[in-house]
Parts: structure tokens; C-alpha cells; sequence
């Protein structure tokens, strides 16, 4: 695997929480032929390139059903990225009057919505997060009002790495009725998803992360029987006869014409999971992981957050050198050693102030299938000489 910039350099890339690098060979090749021999609109016309760009988006429909183990492929909907997909299940579940369950490890793709949404008259609240084990059932069944609408969570934090019980709560929510949805962004092709044994209502994915699939590329899981307000009206290829919005899923959600070309791309990238194995991707991330925390652990001066070594996390690590911005400590490693980080606050300011890391973050780092142990062996001396300057 070539892991070449477009300065001709080889790059260590450990920023593969914000977005996968590089992506196997044949999303690129998906994407390069879907544009050069089915360019023509998926769902619209009825001609032979038509009905090729639409195959396109059912069989990734399809992969992802069975990715996510998802009944029945038409309840998946094609977003832009897991932002969009959040704020469609945030916005158009919730009404005035209704009570929301969330944690403080949230990403802003759910806590600015949220906030928007308080605005509106909807009441939040927001757990505190144990560092090792997530949001605790317990904390969340406690919780629980007369008029909880919403249970909504991250699968693993994007900041610590730190997995949520989500089995446990979506026996939580469902046993109480009340709609439980997860932000996958760290988990989507990282960790096994299951939404019929999770008990999981709505699963907002981004297609860029963990499944391998060009940016701009992301989808909502919508239950079936579960209805929600569109984000946005307009042309769906069918019952174009009506000036409403149909009420069928997905196309009730996907006004316009869809990026054909990232989807294509997404499938390549699940395909690409299938053909590995997650369980493989999974060990393999994890032993990246566990490696650079037993190293970290050695350097003086070291700061590590989050779940202790041996535990159960998704392949994401934020530290910070006593002493040292995390601007800074990030912006040496990628001129002097090549590595590509991600410092600050991540877009989860709540997480960094449980950590007591707000306002400057932490630099994390954030393993893809495509590393090696080397890769981390020659991080961690990057990470040695910083501390020792
Ligand atoms: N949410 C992405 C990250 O954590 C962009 O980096």
C-alpha cells in the first residue's frame, strides 16, 4: 500500500478518525468508473446508463444492510456524511415538550443540534461519562422521564476511544419505548454493529471513517415504522405527480440526485471489508493501539486519556506532553517526522472539559487498517525526542 502525499512523501497517517487514508485500491477504481461508464442519474430515467447508476446505489444499499444486519435494505437513507444523518434523526423525531438522554462525550454533530433543538423547548440531559466504560446503563435508566423521546449516543467516543454498553441501553430504550440512536463514527467497519440485537432505532454512519468510502459519503438507519420530519422537499424520481413529499423510505429522505460516484466508492470500501473480515480489521487496529499505549506509557511526561491499556476501545488515542501545546506537539510531528495528527478539541469541547483538557485538547492519534507496527514504532520516537526537547 502506497502512502504517498502529493509532495511525493511518505506519510505516517494517524488521523484516521477525521477520515480513512489511504482507501484500497478498488474504491478508487470505483469511483473512476462509475463517473466514466455510469454517469447518468440514478432513479430518474429510465435508459440503460439510468438503470446502471441505480444498481450502484441499491447494492451499497444492500452491503450496508448487511454490514449492519438491517432487515430490510429500503430502511437505509444516503446522507452526505454522519452529520447530516444526525441532525435528520435529531430534528425530525423531537418535538417541543419532549425530553432527551444524551452523554458528555458527545461529538457537536449531536451536541449542537441538541442545542438548537433546547431552543425549541426540548429538555436535555446530559450524563457525565465513566472514562473505561462509557455512559453506565444504570445512569441512563435513572434518567428516564414520563416524557423521554430520545436516547441518543455515540458507539465510541472520538476523543478517548471509550465504547458505550449499547446493548444494554437499547434494551433500556426499548423496553421503555423510547427511540434509541447511535452515532457510529467511530465504529461503522471498526466495530461490529448489529441494529436487531442492539435494539438500535436510528444509526447515523459516515461512509469516509471505518468503511473505507470516499468523503462525502454517509447514511441514517431508520427503523421501520419509525417516521421523521425531511430535512429538506424536492424531486425523489418518483411520485412526481404530488406536490408532498412521499412517505416512502428512503425516498422520503433523499430529495436530489445522489452522489453516485462516493456511493459507488462506499461499496468498494464495504466490499472491502467483507473480503478482509472485520474481526480481522478489528484485531489488527487493536494491536496498533495497544502497541503505541505501551510505548506512550514509557515516555516521561506523557499524559494518556482514556481507557486503560487492555480494555476494550475503538483505535483512537489522545495524550499530551506536560508542558507542551497540543498544537504544537501536532504540528512537529508533521514537519519534522511526516505523521499526520489531529490536536485540539475534536469537536467535542464537553469531552475535553470532563477530561480537564479543555481549552487546548489533547493531540490524538487514530489508527486505520493500513498501518504498521513500524509506523508506530517510529511515531513513538517522534513522540520520545518532542518530550525530551
Ligand atoms: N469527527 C471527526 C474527528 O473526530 C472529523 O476527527
Amino acid at each position: 500500500m502506497r502512502k504517498n502525499d502529493e509532495r511525493g512523501r511518505t506519510l505516517i497517517y494517524l488521523d484516521n478518525a477525521a477520515t480513512t487514508w489511504p482507501k484500497p485500491e478498488a474504491v478508487y477504481q470505483a469511483v473512476d468508473q462509475c463517473m466514466r461508464k455510469k454517469g447518468a442519474n440514478p432513479g430518474r430515467s429510465g435508459h440503460h446508463m439510468a438503470l446502471m447508476a441505480g444498481r450502484i446505489i441499491n447494492e451499497t444499499r444492500g452491503l450496508i444492510a448487511q454490514l449492519f444486519n438491517i432487515p430490510e435494505p429500503s430502511q437505509v437513507i444516503f446522507t452526505s456524511n454522519a452529520t447530516e444523518a444526525l441532525n435528520l434523526g435529531i430534528k425530525g423525531l423531537l418535538k417541543p415538550g419532549d425530553h432527551v438522554i444524551t452523554g458528555t462525550f458527545e461529538h457537536n454533530s449531536v451536541a449542537r443540534p441538541l442545542e438548537r433543538m433546547r431552543e425549541q423547548g426540548i429538555e436535555v440531559t446530559k450524563l457525565p461519562v465513566s472514562l473505561s466504560q462509557g455512559i453506565l446503563p444504570a445512569q441512563v435508566e435513572e434518567a428516564v422521564l414520563s416524557n423521554t423521546r430520545l436516547i441518543i449516543l455515540n458507539h465510541a467516543s472520538n476523543v478517548t476511544g471509550v465504547i458505550n454498553p449499547i446493548r444494554e441501553i437499547g434494551k433500556i430504550a426499548r423496553d421503555k419505548g423510547i427511540v434509541f440512536m447511535v452515532d457510529a463514527a467511530q465504529s461503522a467497519g471498526t466495530l461490529p454493529i448489529d441494529v436487531q440485537a442492539m435494539e438500535i432505532d436510528l444509526l447515523a454512519f459516515p461512509g469516509h471513517k471505518g468503511l473505507l468510502g470516499p468523503q462525502g459519503t454517509g447514511g441514517l438507519y431508520l427503523r421501520e415504522n419509525l417516521s421523521l420530519v425531511p430535512l429538506e422537499e424536492g424531486g425523489t424520481g418518483g411520485n412526481s405527480e404530488f406536490l408532498t413529499q412521499p412517505d416512502l423510505c428512503p425516498d422520503r429522505y433523499e430529495s436530489g440526485t445522489l452522489n453516485t460516484p462516493g456511493i459507488a466508492g462506499l461499496g468498494a470500501g464495504i466490499n472491502y471489508i467483507f473480503q478482509e473480515g472485520l474481526e480481522i480489521i478489528r484485531r489488527k487496529e487493536r494491536m496498533l493501539t495497544e502497541h503505541l499505549l505501551m510505548g506512550l506509557e514509557e515516555i516521561p511526561g506523557v499524559i494518556i486519556y482514556g481507557p486503560p491499556r487492555g480494555m476494550e476501545r475503538a483505535p483512537v488515542v489522545s495524550f499530551n506532553i506536560t508542558g507542551k501545546e497540543p498544537a504544537d506537539v501536532s504540528f512537529l510531528l508533521d514537519k519534522m517526522y511526516d505523521i499526520a495528527a489531529r490536536p485540539g478539541l475534536h469537536c467535542a469541547p464537553d469531552a475535553h472539559r470532563t477530561l480537564g483538557t479543555f481549552k487546548h485538547g489533547t493531540v490524538r492519534l487514530s489508527f486505520g487498517y493500513f498501518n504498521t507496527m513500524e509506523e508506530v514504532d517510529q511515531c513513538l520516537a517522534a513522540i520520545s525526542a518532542i518530550a525530551g526537547e
